[in-house]
């Protein structure tokens, strides 16, 4: 082999975390400012990971690379060389484990980058699936959200492993912050499953109606109806909370988004911590609204605009 990388990007769940593992539509988009870069080269000895908080043997970097290791192996399933040793190395703009998809991320930009470095090339389709055979390791039953938007090239519907350009006539701003806990999708879905089965009527009948807002989002977006959308985030972040999936520190950023002038606002993601985001109808009021949550507390926060997208068949 030679040396190899890829490229994926984080992303953020507009409408749909969780329903979607029930069958329901999700809307989500690809933060391309926002990259995860992973780049490998034939190992001299022991194959070594090195990435922001870990440097040392891929095989004993731990459960929370379970995920990027089964990703080296069914890459190199997939280009004959089961055997072969590679460094792996993983440059990250942007933290894990905050409901931004950074091991779908991870998985993706590193199957890419082997298949580089064997000169294989593989359909979307093809990486959508390898990146997946490696979420399954995080997450146990991962909807095939994050392996999609993390590697899309702008917003998309997702619904039962189909995944959809969309058309996207909103002009606002999206204000992304990071609440600094860390929160595991696999606890957080976990979770969910075990209400379900307790409760499957009440439990159904939240999911189906996160569903439906996402259904309306869909429909907002199109037509560029930003009110709404925000109206229904904060409708989406209640639900959420019936769900248990949310947190209290979370309830204190989305009140400071929405008091400094934002629409809506909501977790993102596996919940339990990680990120909420919020829509401001102006760069302004998205200026505003990034100082208030960083005065709550935030540890990061990113600013995103969300431009008109025209999608041709
Ligand atoms: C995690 O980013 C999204 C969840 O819906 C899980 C999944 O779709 O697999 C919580």
């Amino acid at each position: 082999p030679h040396a190899g990388s890829g490229d994926t990007w984080a992303k953020i769940i507009l409408f749909g975390e969780h329903s979607v593992v029930y069958g329901h539509p999700a809307l989500a988009l690809p933060l391309r400012s926002l990259r995860m870069h992973a780049q490998v080269r034939p190992a001299a000895g022991v194959p070594m990971l090195r990435s922001l908080d870990y440097r040392g043997e891929l095989a004993a970097s731990g459960r929370r690379f379970a995920c990027l290791r089964r990703a080296v192996d069914v890459a190199l399933e997939r280009v004959g060389q089961p055997h072969a040793r590679l460094d792996i190395e993983t440059v990250s703009d942007f933290p894990p484990e905050r409901g931004m998809g950074s091991s779908a991320a991870s998985a993706g930009a590193v199957i890419r980058a082997v298949l580089g470095a064997f000169g294989v090339s593989a359909s979307p389709a093809e990486l959508f699936e390898l990146t997946q055979q490696a979420e399954q390791v995080a997450h146990g039953q991962p909807s095939g959200l994050d392996a999609a938007v993390t590697a899309a090239q702008g917003p998309v519907r997702f619904e039962s492993g189909r995944m959809e350009l969309v058309q996207m006539k909103l002009d606002a701003h999206l204000v992304v912050a990071d609440s600094g806990i860390r929160g595991s999708t696999r606890v957080a879905v976990t979770g969910v499953r075990e209400r379900y089965e307790r409760e499957p009527g009440a439990v159904g009948e939240l999911l189906a109606d996160l569903g439906g807002l996402a259904r309306q989002a869909l429909r907002d977006v199109a037509e560029g109806n930003v009110h709404p959308l925000g109206e229904a985030m904060n409708h989406a972040q209640q639900l959420l909370t019936s769900l248990g999936v949310s947190h209290e520190r979370l309830d204190v950023l989305n009140d400071a988004a929405i008091r400094a002038g934002a629409l809506g606002a909501k977790l993102t993601g596996g919940g339990l911590g990680g990120c909420v985001i919020s829509l401001a109808p102006t760069a302004r009021i998205a200026q505003q609204v990034r100082s208030a949550l960083t005065g709550a507390g935030a540890v990061a926060t990113w600013i995103h605009p969300l431009q008109p997208v025209e999608v041709t068949a």
